[in-house]
């Protein structure tokens, strides 16, 4: 049998740093997110909660859609406005790449491999100079 003493100093401690983050945030004051670039527009293509959770589905269905299926607008299922399906059609609004999803990307560990041969306005910068 394990002493119950030592469970429970476990447990403190697990929870401890599981919660860190949270402490962190209330101590620091600062949040843990990363600073990311302001996007312009009324709104996402659907509401912010979902595209945080799914805008990598999206752009996937928007692939599908517009490379197998010819469909190439794509009706907002939150707004009912209209978008082309198309991964440059984000960045209407995003105007950065590297400050918004590659900067988010990099914090949460995401390895992204779209823009290995999608353009992004950082690059359209690079070549227009
Ligand atoms: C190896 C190169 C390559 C990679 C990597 C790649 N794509 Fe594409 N993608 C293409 C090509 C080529 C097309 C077809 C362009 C056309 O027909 O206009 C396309 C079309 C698309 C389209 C529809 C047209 C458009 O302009 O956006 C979407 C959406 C899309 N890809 C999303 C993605 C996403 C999301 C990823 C990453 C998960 C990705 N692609 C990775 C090459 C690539
Ligand atoms: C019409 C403008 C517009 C387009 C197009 C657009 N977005 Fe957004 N997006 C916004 C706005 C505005 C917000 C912030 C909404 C808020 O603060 O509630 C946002 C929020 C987000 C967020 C959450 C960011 C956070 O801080 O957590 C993600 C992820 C996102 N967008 C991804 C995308 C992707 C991927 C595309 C392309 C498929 C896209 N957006 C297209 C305007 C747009
Ligand atoms: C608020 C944070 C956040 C922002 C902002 C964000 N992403 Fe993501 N994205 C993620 C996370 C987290 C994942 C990984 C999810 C997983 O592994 O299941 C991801 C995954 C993806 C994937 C799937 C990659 C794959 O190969 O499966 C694509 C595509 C993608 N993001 C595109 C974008 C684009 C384009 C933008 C900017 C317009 C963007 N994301 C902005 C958090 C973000």
């Amino acid at each position: 049998m394990y002493s119950t003493k030592y469970v429970i100093a476990a447990i403190i401690i697990f929870l401890a740093i599981v919660t860190s983050p949270v402490w962190y945030d209330m101590a620091s004051g600062e949040p843990i997110h990363p600073k990311l670039a302001k996007p312009t527009g009324a709104h996402c293509v659907e509401n912010t909660e979902w595209m945080k959770a799914h805008h990598m589905l999206l752009l996937k269905d928007w692939r599908t859609m517009h490379v197998r299926e010819g469909k190439v607008l794509y009706t907002s299922q939150t707004y009912g406005d209209v978008y082309n399906a198309s991964i440059e059609e984000c960045f209407k609004c995003h105007r950065s790449e590297t400050n918004f999803c590659e900067k988010c990307h990099d914090y949460m560990g995401a390895k992204i491999e779209c823009f290995e041969c999608h353009t992004y306005p950082e690059l359209v910068e690079e070549y227009n100079k």
